[in-house]
Parts: structure tokens; sequence; C-alpha cells
């Protein structure tokens, strides 16, 4: 194992850094490496192998190899299965060590990787591990003298090209349908943050998955990403990330007519009617933006405020958003860290000058924090116009649009006025409006008087500009999966 030393309170001292391809640790094949920083502080915590189209040819053939000839088609259902109770077990036996690795690599505050990131990584990987032995198919009653089933089999070798704000958690929601379904994988995680993912590499060969069915190949994705995309040896690409990238994907993937699902961003609508529990509303505006430092696909990054209590709530969110606290990521009362990356902090930066320069209100924050590391002041816009490029463009950052609305209709027509449709939320106590509006809202998923209510077993995924296909859930596994029907003549 390659180390590297970190200075960061509580955190480890060395870390996998190599490149994860036919069970086997290795570096790249150029020898080059690429830096990965903390973005609470800006240091280097350690140099990665820095993989490209020749080690991704390796990882393929490996799990090509796993696939067609190894012994992972002739594994049991079952023992998937329980391979992958054991993968979760060892994660939760080694839950406070991985939490600090996702915040040291990340920036998030540990509070949300204890609570939330690495609770839903495990209970993702068992949830899937319990559909490994349940992937059935059906009995079908056709014309004549025939009997004729259909049976689902795997897709076979599975590419995945994973963003960096929820590192270890794409992982969960890659492999876990992929690895039930009886497919091998090969994963390219984010350059910003590959650490948790080498981490799970080591766990997955300790909880005795064969060589080649796991492989991690670290890299960029114009490099490593781009010759996954286009490998006749891959069957279908998974992809999580930027919509534009989405789109080179596609049709860098089309000549090979791979199978692909895409999770890409949103610009969701967060509706709060006058009739609301406000108080709950104000903590679901709250968290269904600033969760993990508005680096969120689903991000309620368009708050709809109906007018008769748009002033009042426009001054309690002003002061909620402020007191806010911001700062080092490894204390526990901290609430939101660091923005990723520079690239990630220059462009929310930009988007809160385009606000200021159309005219949007500042209620609070509205800039940098200054200093060492990406921090960004919480930042909450009034009197958004829907043609603002605030209201209109994925930020990924700290940054909400208030926007003033009358009624049910004219705030539905505004709320679908987007090429996004990722998700959703309504916080009214009418059931005829929360129904109305999870009836029309052209989104992947709606939540009714509450934000962010994630679970392994609910379908996730986006209408329109905000995704192919879902994750999660037993429709998850439809990913992964080919249908064959098997016909046969009775005498
Ligand atoms: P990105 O889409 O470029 O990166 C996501 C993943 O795709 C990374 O692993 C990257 O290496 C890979 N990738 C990049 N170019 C590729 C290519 N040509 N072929 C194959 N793989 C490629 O997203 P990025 O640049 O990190 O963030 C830009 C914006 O995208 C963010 O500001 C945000 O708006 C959005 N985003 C949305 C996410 C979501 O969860 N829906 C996650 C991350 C970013
Ligand atoms: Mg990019």
């Amino acid at each position: 194992m390659a180390t590297a030393t970190e200075s960061r309170r509580g955190a480890r001292t060395s870390f996998q850094t190599q490149l994860l391809i036919d069970g086997k640790w290795r570096d790249a094949v150029s020898g080059k490496t690429f830096a990965t920083y903390n973005p609470a502080t800006e240091e280097l915590i350690a140099n990665v192998a820095e993989g490209d189209a020749a080690d991704i040819d390796l990882a393929v053939k490996a799990a090509r190899k796993a696939f067609d000839s190894g012994p992972w088609r002739k594994t049991d259902a079952r023992d998937r299965g329980r391979m992958m109770y054991k993968l979760a077990d060892l994660i939760e036996e080694n839950l406070e060590e991985l939490a600090q690795l996702e915040t040291l690599d990340n920036g998030k505050p540990i509070s949300e990787s204890r609570n939330a990131d690495l609770p839903l990584v495990v209970d993702c990987f068992r949830y899937y591990a319990g559909w490994a032995d349940k992937i059935h198919g059906h009995t079908v009653p056709i014309r004549g003298n025939f009997f004729c089933y259909t049976k689902r089999e795997p897709v076979g070798v599975a590419g995945q090209i994973i963003p960096w704000n929820f590192p270890m958690l794409m992982v969960a929601w890659k492999w876990g349908p992929a690895l039930a379904a009886g497919c091998t994988v090969v994963l390219k995680p984010a350059e910003q943050t590959p650490l948790s993912a080498l981490r799970l590499g080591e766990l997955a060969l300790e909880a005795g998955f064969p060589a080649g069915v796991i492989n991690i190949v670290p890299g960029f994705g114009e490099t490593a990403g781009d010759a996954l995309v286009k490998h006749k040896g891959v069957d279908k690409i998974a992809f999580t990330g930027e919509g534009k990238t989405a789109e080179l994907i596609m049709r860098n993937s089309s000549d090979t007519l791979k199978r692909i699902t895409f999770e890409l961003g949103g610009k969701s609508p967060n509706i709060i009617f006058a009739d609301a529990d406000l108080d709950a509303a104000l903590e679901g505006a709250v968290l269904g933006l600033y969760l993990n430092q508005g680096q969120c696909c689903c991000a309620g990054s368009r708050l709809f405020v109906q007018d008769t209590v748009y002033d009042k709530f426009v001054d309690r969110l002003g002061a909620k958003v402020s007191e806010r606290k911001l700062g080092d990521p490894f204390d526990p009362g901290t609430e939101m860290g660091p923005q990723v990356d520079k690239a990630q902090y220059e462009k929310i930066l930009s988007y809160i000058d385009k606000g200021k320069q159309q005219g949007a209100r500042v209620v609070t924050g509205g800039g940098p924090v200054g200093g060492k590391g990406f921090f960004i002041k919480p930042t909450v816009f009034a009197d958004v116009r829907d043609d603002m490029a605030i209201a209109c463009d994925e930020i990924f950052g700290p940054v909400l649009s208030v926007i003033k609305f009358k009624d049910v209709d004219e705030v539905i027509h505004r709320a679908n006025t987007t090429d996004y449709g990722l998700a959703a939320a309504v916080w009214t106590r009418d059931i005829g409006k929360a129904h109305a509006i999870a009836d029309r809202v052209r989104a992947g998923t709606v939540w009714v008087n509450c934000y962010d209510v994630f679970d392994a077993a609910a379908p996730f995924g986006g209408f329109k500009r905000s995704g192919i296909g879902r994750e999660l859930g037993e429709k998850g596994l439809d990913n992964y999966t080919e249908n064959k029907t098997v016909t046969i003549a009775l005498d």
C-alpha cells in the first residue's frame, strides 16, 4: 500500500492508491499518478495511480474473463448475496474509518458521513444482497403446444462512472444491483475523490469476491472514462454526473450500441403553500438545499413560496441559514464544509455574481469565506425571476433561489418550466394540493411534507434531462439484466 501523510485530526495516514485489476493492486501502465487534495485545507492527501486507456483495457479484459469463463457465472446466486452481506458487514465494522476518509477527500461534514452516507451505503449493499437469489423470470402462456418461460440474465461487464458528491454511496448504488444481478464491474471513480472507492475495493477482496469481478480504475474522465465508454468489451455504461458529459457518453457509446443509464442533474422545485406547517417547511427548505454544501443532484434549488406568507418566510429563512455552522468538516458540530474543489467553488461564485447582476436580492451570504479551503457562505437569493440564471441552471452549491407564486396551476406550470425532472417537493396540509403536485409535476421523485428521504428500496432517477433509467429498488435491477425468452416445443 502506498502511503502519504495527512495531519488532519483523527484521519488515517495511509491510503490505498493503486488500481484494482483482476484481484491485484497495481500501478498504472504509464506509471503516472495524480494528486487528490483535502478541500478544507487545499493540502495534498495522496498521489493516486492514474489509469488511462491501457489500464481500462486490462480491467475490462479481467472483468470479461470473470464473467465469460471465470467463476462469477458459476457462483450460486445465494453465494453472491452472501459475499455482498459480508461486504456490508465489513463496511459497518470499519464505519468510523470510512466516514473519516470520505470527509477528508470530499470535505463533507463528519456528521453527514457518519449518519447519512455510510448508513445508506451499508443499507444499499444489504438490500441488494437480498435480491441476489430473488431475480425471477415468468412462465408465459403462449399460443400453441409450447412451454415458454423468461429468465433474467446479467447484462455482462458493466462500466460504471461516478461523481464526487457522494463518493461511496455512488459506489454502492452502482455495485449493489450489478453484483446482485451477476454482472462484473469496472468502476471509474471521480478524480476529485478516489480514495473511498479504493478502500471499498480492499474490503470487497476481503469479503471474498473472486478476481476480476470488481475492478477499479481511478483517472480522468477524458482518458480513463472515455476509454471505458468506447471499449468493445463493455456491455453497459452506468453514469452519474453532468448532462453535458452524458451527451458525450451517449455519442461515444453509440458505435458499440451499449446499454446506458444516466443519473444527471436537476433544478428541483420545492413548493411551500401558505397552509403548510411552516416550521417543518423551513427545516425542509434548508435541508433540501444545503445538505452536502448544495452538491446534490436533487437539491431543492428553486424554492417556490406562496405570496401570502412569502415575506415572513424569507425573513425566517435568511435568519436560519445565516446561523449554519460552517468550518472544519471534522468538527462534529459543523453543518457545512468546503465545496469539493476549486472548479466547483469558482462556478458557484460566478453564479452568485450573476444573481446579483440580474437583480436578485441577497438575503444572506453572497460570497466566499476567504482564507484556505473552498468555503462559500450559505446564500439565499429572494425575489428571483424564472428567467434568471440562478433559477434555470444547476449551480451545485449552497445557493438557494426563492420565488414567489400565487396558486396551484401557476406553480405547477412554473415548476415544470425546466429541462430537468429529477425531484420535487410540496409542503401543504391540503391533501388535494399534495396530490395535484405529485400527479402533475414531471419529476422522478416527489416528496410531500419531507425532503431528501432516500431508501435503497425506493427507485430514484430523472425525467427529461435528469436521466435515463432508475436506480435503487427492484427497478434498479433492470439496468443490469437482460431478458431471455425460452420456448420449448412439447411433443
Ligand atoms: P462530470 O460529469 O464531468 O464528472 C462525473 C464523472 O464523469 C467523473 O468520474 C468524470 O471523470 C467522468 N467524466 C468526465 N468526462 C467524461 C468523458 N468524456 N467520458 C467519460 N467519463 C467522463 O461532472 P463534473 O465536471 O465533476 O461536475 C460538473 C457539474 O456537473 C457540477 O457542477 C454539477 O452541476 C454536475 N454534477 C452532477 C452530479 C449529479 O449527481 N447529478 C454529480 C457531479 C456533478
Ligand atoms: Mg466535467
